[in-house]
C-alpha cells in the first residue's frame, strides 16, 4: 500500500501498516523557514491571502518533518472576514465589530466564498499540484459554535464570558447567529472539497465551554448540518473538540468519521465511550514537545499503545504545537511514530 494512503485508509478504520502522523499546527512559528517567509510576506493575514506563500507555508512541515498529510495554511477566522467583519492578527485574533445585537446578526453577509475568498481555494490548488499524491491535503474550518463565540467575543478571550452570557440570556439569537455562520461554513468547506481537500477538519476550540445540554443545543445540530453537506462528497470527517471529554457520547450523534481526543484523556478510554464506528486522532500533550526527543520518543510509544486497541488511529498532538518547540522534537515526534508503530 501506498505511504500516501495512510491517513484515509486511518480515517475511514481500514487496516494500515503503520499509525499515520501529522501535527495540528505543523506549520508556524517554531520553523525557521515558517517564519522566514511570514516576514517576507509582512503580516499573518497577508500570508493567508497570498496563495503562493500560504501553498509553500503548507508544504513546510512535509518537507522538513515527514508527517503523513498536509494541512491547508489558513485560519479559522479567514471566513469572518467577507460576513463585514474585520480581522487582524497581533498575534491574538481582533474581530470587529464584534456580533452582540439582532441587528449585528441581519448585518453579517452569506456570501460565494470562490467569488470573495478566492485566495483559500487558490492555495488548495497550488498545495495539491506541488503534493502530486505524496500525501493527503487536508482542509478545515472552525465548528459554527467556536466561530461564533469568536464573533460575538470580538476575539479571545479567557472565559469567553459575552458568548455565554448571550447563550444563557438570549438563546433565539443565539441560535439566529448558529443558523447564518453554518451557512457561510457549509459553502465554505463545499468548495474546498470541490478545489481538491482530500479531507475536512472541523475546529470546535471551545466546545468545553458547553455542558452537555447546551453542547447539543448550540454545537450539535451545526455540526450535523454541516456534515450532511459534505458527506456526498465522500471525504473523510474529523471533528476536534478541546477540553470535550464530558461529549464523547454525544458527539458520537456528529455522524463524523475521526474524533480529536486532546491530552487529558486517554485515546483507548475515548474510544470506547465513543464505541466502534470512530477512529481516534492525538493526542500527546503538546508540553512533551518542550523535553527531549528521548522523552518525546518514550511518551509518543504510550500514546501508540493506547491507540492501538481503537478502530483507527491517527497519531496527532492533544491540540497544535506550541511556538517555542524545537525543531528537533518536531522530528522527533514522527521519527517515533514511524520507528514504532505496529499494524493496527
Ligand atoms: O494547523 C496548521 O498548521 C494549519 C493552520 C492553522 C492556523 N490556525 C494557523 C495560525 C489552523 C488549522 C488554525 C486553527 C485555529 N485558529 C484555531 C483552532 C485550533 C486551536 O488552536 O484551537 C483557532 C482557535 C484559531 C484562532 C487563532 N489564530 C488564534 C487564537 C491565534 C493567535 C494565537 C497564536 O497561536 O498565535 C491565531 C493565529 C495563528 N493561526 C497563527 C498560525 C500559524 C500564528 C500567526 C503568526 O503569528 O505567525
Amino acid at each position: 500500500m501506498a505511504e500516501a494512503d495512510l491517513f484515509l485508509r486511518a480515517c475511514r478504520r481500514e487496516p494500515v501498516p503503520r499509525t499515520p502522523v501529522w501535527m495540528m499546527r505543523q506549520a508556524g512559528r517554531y520553523l525557521p523557514e515558517y517564519r522566514a517567509v511570514k516576514e517576507k510576506a509582512g503580516d499573518f493575514v497577508t500570508l493567508c491571502k497570498t496563495p503562493e506563500l500560504a501553498a509553500e507555508v503548507t508544504l513546510q512541515p512535509v518537507d522538513r518533518l515527514g508527517v503523513d498529510a498536509a494541512i491547508l495554511f489558513s485560519d479559522i477566522l479567514v471566513p469572518a472576514e467577507p460576513m463585514g467583519i474585520g480581522m487582524t492578527f497581533n498575534p491574538g485574533p481582533r474581530l470587529s465589530p464584534p456580533v452582540r445585537t439582532a441587528d449585528d446578526v441581519d448585518r453579517l453577509r452569506v456570501y460565494e466564498p470562490e467569488a470573495e475568498v478566492p485566495y483559500v481555494y487558490d492555495a488548495i490548488r497550488l498545495v495539491r499540484r506541488a503534493l502530486a499524491g505524496r500525501v493527503p491535503l487536508i482542509g478545515f474550518a472552525a465548528a459554527p459554535f467556536t466561530l461564533a463565540a469568536y464573533l460575538v467575543e470580538g476575539g479571545g478571550s479567557q472565559g469567553f464570558e459575552t458568548w455565554r452570557a448571550l447563550l444563557q440570556g438570549d438563546p433565539d439569537l443565539a441560535h439566529r447567529l448558529l443558523d447564518k455562520v453554518t451557512a457561510v461554513t457549509e459553502r465554505y468547506l463545499d468548495a474546498q472539497v470541490r478545489a481538491g481537500a482530500q479531507a475536512i477538519q472541523l475546529f470546535d476550540s471551545w466546545a468545553g465551554l458547553c455542558g452537555r445540554a447546551d453542547w447539543r443545543s448550540f454545537s450539535l445540530p451545526y455540526v450535523q448540518r454541516v456534515v450532511a453537506r459534505l458527506r456526498p462528497h465522500g471525504v473523510p470527517l474529523l471533528y476536534f473538540g478541546l477540553n470535550a471529554a464530558h461529549l464523547y457520547e454525544d458527539i458520537r450523534e456528529t455522524g463524523v468519521d475521526v474524533v480529536g481526543v486532546d491530552w487529558r484523556t486517554e485515546l483507548h478510554e475515548a474510544s470506547r465511550r465513543l464505541g466502534p464506528g470512530f477512529a481516534v486522532q492525538g493526542n500527546l500533550d503538546p508540553a512533551v514537545l518542550l523535553t527531549t526527543p528521548e522523552r518525546v520518543a518514550a511518551r509518543v510509544r504510550e500514546v501508540l499503545a493506547s491507540g492501538a486497541s481503537t478502530p483507527g488511529h491517527v497519531f496527532n498532538l492533544g491540540h497544535g504545537v506550541l511556538p517555542g518547540t524545537p525543531v528537533e522534537n518536531a522530528q522527533a515526534l514522527v521519527d517515533a511514530v514511524r520507528a514504532a508503530s505496529v499494524p493496527a
